[in-house]
């Protein structure tokens, strides 16, 4: 079993998701409290995809997160650099448009999608600020980047408690239900040292993103990130 550290070495991360693929899905909505579907329809709400936009869905895994916006009726293309993860969407979902990339250096043209979404990838990405200009390049001036990630509850006592569910609770939760339980411990570990709100807007906008700003969902154990692509 393959398990990432904090310096998040790319072949290690696609190892890591190709073990989880088979049971990802299910093993998410079990450790997410069923919370999960919510944050997936808010990150489709702040997309706000129209019929017919091109949408990027960065470190897309099975395809899951890309399947909003189909619903809204946009072109997703969901990209991910571990095999095994689009080898599970290929099997639920043949008709997808999987795509093998890494988010620091994408397969894309530049400003070909109307928006660029990654829900829960950013934080794995060994080099976030090349993944974000990345981001930029790919997206058409006046286009539009959300990002869901995990982030910084705002109410003191109630960080404390998620921060031992996240130490505590977990990784034998994740014991029981997933076959690669390490994978969740590099999980608490990397939601930990991730930035906190303000900071990843700073990176956002250090990237050249600009009207940045964010909404915190369930407390702020997740954040959404916006921002826009300046006009020429
Ligand atoms: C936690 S999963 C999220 C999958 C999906 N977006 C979702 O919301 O369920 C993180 C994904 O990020 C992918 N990933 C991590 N680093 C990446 C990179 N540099 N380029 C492309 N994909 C990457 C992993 O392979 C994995 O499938």
């Amino acid at each position: 079993m393959t398990r990432a550290s904090l310096d998040k070495q790319p072949h290690e991360v696609a190892a890591m998701f190709d073990d989880v693929a088979a049971k990802y899905d299910l093993t998410n909505d079990v450790l997410s409290l069923g919370q999960a579907r919510l944050w997936r329809k808010a990150v489709a709400q702040a997309v706000g995809a129209r019929p017919g936009e091109k949408v990027l869905d960065l470190a897309a895994g099975t395809g899951t997160s890309s399947l909003p916006f189909v619903v809204d009726g946009a072109y997703v293309v969901p990209c991910d650099f571990s095999v095994g993860m689009l080898r599970e969407g290929k099997k639920r979902n043949p008709w997808m448009p999987l795509t093998a990339g890494d988010a620091t250096r994408l397969p894309f043209a530049d400003g070909v999608f109307d928006a660029v979404t990654i829900s829960f990838g950013l934080r794995n990405v060994q080099d976030t600020g090349a993944a974000l200009r990345e981001m930029l390049r790919v997206t058409r001036p006046g286009g539009r980047v959300v990002i869901c990630e995990f982030s910084t509850p705002t109410w003191a006592p109630f960080r404390t408690v998620y921060s031992e569910y996240l130490m505590r609770a977990l990784p034998p939760v994740a014991r029981a239900v997933s076959s690669s339980p390490d994978a969740y411990v590099y999980l608490a570990e990397s939601i930990r040292a991730w930035p906190d709100q303000p900071a990843l807007a700073g990176l956002l906008q250090e990237a050249g993103w600009s009207k940045v700003a964010w909404r915190n969902l369930t407390g702020g154990v997740v954040a959404l990130h916006r921002g826009t692509k300046p006009e020429a």
